[in-house]
Order: structure tokens, then C-alpha cells, then sequence
């Protein structure tokens, strides 16, 4: 009889709910490694980790599956997602989510940081950027394993849209969003490519700017489809992308909130760049060539994060 769980990573996510839960399957339906599920309320990772457990076999699937509501469960992961938090109601963008998250998230790194001193740690909870830059700040780990996940979803998001528009298949489109999880987010259409040609060449002004305009409210269409939440099958997705790269089965740049210090002549925030990432967290911060207005439009959106952070006094 052969055992898998000595090679396998752990990966601990946080928070139970929709993000959470979704993330945990797809990590477990992919057997990628043993998942660990934790949330302040009781029963519930208890029984929808178990539930997933139960799934296991039928897919093929080596993961184990815990449920828990202490961090003793999720000493030494290898990976920390945390999706803990209030969620978007229509209406509210994700700022409103501020205050109430950054305490959540503040006591959630605490814990999880001790618990798993070594890990990476994927924050998805939102305002993302900023929850990012406060997981960093409360764990004290070096900025190359804090990474928040936005980018990657702002970019399938983006890829969808063009994919409606113009009936390609969405694994012949390349796009890229950089710039905050937020309004102000910046979908280079430049660079976006169908089957290796520019859509500049072949869309519209207009069709373009509804592309862009859609990606960026594609978080609220959601919210305001759903009217008591918001997305989780694409976020969710995003996340298990950005862990496979960690782990190695991939290997491509990723849209990516990071620490930029530096880059593209910002400093000092938690903003969408693309990196490479990889077994250490972020490898490399990617320089892309921008244009003034391109570049323009990032620095805003930094900004923008920035003022988040004066807010909640860090
Ligand atoms: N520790 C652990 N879990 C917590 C804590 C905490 N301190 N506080 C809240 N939670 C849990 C809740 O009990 C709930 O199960 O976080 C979960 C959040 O789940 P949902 O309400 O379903 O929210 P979800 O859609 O998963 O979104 C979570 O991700 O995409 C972002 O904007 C979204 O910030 C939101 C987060």
C-alpha cells in the first residue's frame, strides 16, 4: 500500500464560505494537496470539509480534506488562503468592505502567521490590495510570499468579454489587467491579443471600451445578478491558478498584487503588476514597456490603494 501524504503540500484556506469553500474544492478536486478549511463559525468547515472528503474518491483524488475552527489544524501549510470576510451586497463597492475586513484580517494573519511561519500567503479577501498589505504588515513576513489575488481574475474576467465578442476560443486570447482590485483598475487593451493579433486591429473603439468598461464592473454585475453576494467560481479559480503556479505545474507570468517598490516608479504599495511566481512566492516583478497614459493610469490606481491604507491607519 502506498501512502501520498508525504509528498504532498498543505494548503490552509480561511474562511468557509463561498471563496473558501469553491477554492478547497478545486484544490482537492485537482488532488494538488491535503486542504485544510477554517472558519470562526462551528460545524460548518467541519461539515463541508467532510463532505468534500467524501467526494474524493469519486474524483480520483488523493487530498485530504479537514474542517476546523482552530489554527493548531493548520500548522505548517505551505500555502495560507485567506478569504475570510464580509462580501459585497449591491450596491457597495469593495472599499465599503474596509474597515470591517481589516479587522478580520488583521486577527486572521496573527493567527494563521504563527501557525504557519514558513507559508505563502494568498490574500483574497477584499478591498483586496489593501487586506494584502495589512496581512504583511500583521505577519511580518517578507513581501515575496504576501500576494493577493485580483489580477488574475480582472484578466479572465477580460478574456470572457472578448471571447463573446468575437466567438474565439479563450485559450487563444491574451489580455492583461494591472492596477488595483478596484474601480480603477487598468485593462491594457494594447496588449490584448486573439490568436496572436491585436484587437486594436479588428474591434472597434467602442467595442473595446466595453470590454474595459464591463471588466472593470465585472465584480459588481455579479453582485447585483446575485443580490446577496458576490463572485466565487472565478475567484475561486483565479486562486487554485495562482497556487499551481506556486507549485510549479505551471509556468507564466500572472497579474498580481505584490509590494511595488520601485517598478514602474511606484512605491511602497500593494498593487496589480505582472510577476512570476513560484516555489519562494514571487520570483520576479515582470516590466512591461507602458505608455505614458497606461503608466499614468496605474500610478492613479496605486494612489487609490494608498488612500485605503490611510484610512485604516497603516
Ligand atoms: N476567521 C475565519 N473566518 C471568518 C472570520 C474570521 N475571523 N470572519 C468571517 N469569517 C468567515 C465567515 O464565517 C464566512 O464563512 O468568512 C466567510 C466568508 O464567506 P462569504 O460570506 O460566503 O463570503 P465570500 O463570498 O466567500 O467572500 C469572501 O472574498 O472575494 C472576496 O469580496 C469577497 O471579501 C470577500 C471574501
Amino acid at each position: 500500500m502506498t501512502s501520498n501524504t508525504e509528498s504532498m503540500k498543505k494548503i490552509t484556506v480561511v474562511g468557509a464560505g463561498n471563496v473558501g469553500t469553491t477554492t478547497a474544492q478545486l484544490i482537492a478536486e485537482k488532488g494538488l494537496a491535503d486542504v485544510v478549511l477554517i472558519d470562526i463559525i462551528e460545524g460548518i468547515p467541519q461539515g463541508k470539509a467532510l463532505d468534500m472528503l467524501e467526494a474524493c474518491p469519486l474524483w480520483r483524488s488523493p487530498s485530504t480534506v479537514q474542517g476546523t475552527n482552530s489554527y493548531d489544524d493548520t500548522a505548517h501549510s505551505d500555502i495560507v488562503v485567506i478569504t475570510a470576510g464580509l462580501a459585497r451586497k449591491p450596491g457597495m463597492s469593495r472599499d465599503d468592505l474596509l474597515q470591517a475586513n481589516a479587522d478580520i484580517i488583521r486577527k486572521v494573519a496573527e493567527n494563521a502567521g504563527k501557525a504557519s511561519p514558513d507559508a505563502i500567503f494568498i490574500v483574497v479577501t477584499n478591498p483586496m490590495d489593501a487586506m494584502a498589505h495589512v496581512t504583511q504588515r500583521i505577519t511580518g513576513f517578507p513581501h515575496q510570499r504576501i500576494i493577493g489575488m485580483g489580477g488574475v481574475l480582472d484578466t479572465s474576467r477580460m478574456k470572457s468579454f472578448i471571447a463573446m465578442e468575437t466567438g474565439a476560443h479563450p485559450k487563444d486570447i491574451e489580455a492583461m489587467v494591472l492596477g488595483g482590485h478596484g474601480d480603477l483598475m487598468v485593462p491594457v487593451s494594447r496588449l490584448t491579443k486573439v490568436e496572436g493579433k491585436n484587437i486594436t486591429e479588428f474591434l472597434s473603439e467602442s467595442v473595446i471600451d466595453k470590454i474595459n468598461d464591463r471588466t472593470k464592473n465585472g465584480g459588481a454585475e455579479i453582485v447585483g445578478l446575485l443580490k446577496t453576494g458576490s463572485a466565487y467560481y472565478a475567484p475561486a479559480a483565479s486562486t487554485v491558478e495562482m497556487i499551481e503556479t506556486i507549485l510549479g505545474l505551471r509556468k507564466e507570468p500572472l497579474p498580481c498584487s505584490v509590494y511595488v517598490d520601485g517598478h514602474y516608479g511606484i512605491h511602497g504599495v500593494y498593487v496589480g503588476v505582472p510577476v512570476m511566481l513560484g516555489g519562494s512566492g514571487i520570483e520576479k516583478v515582470v516590466e512591461l514597456d507602458l505608455t505614458e497614459g497606461e503608466l499614468a493610469a496605474l500610478h492613479t490606481s496605486a494612489e487609490a490603494v494608498k488612500g485605503l491604507m490611510e484610512k485604516i491607519g497603516i
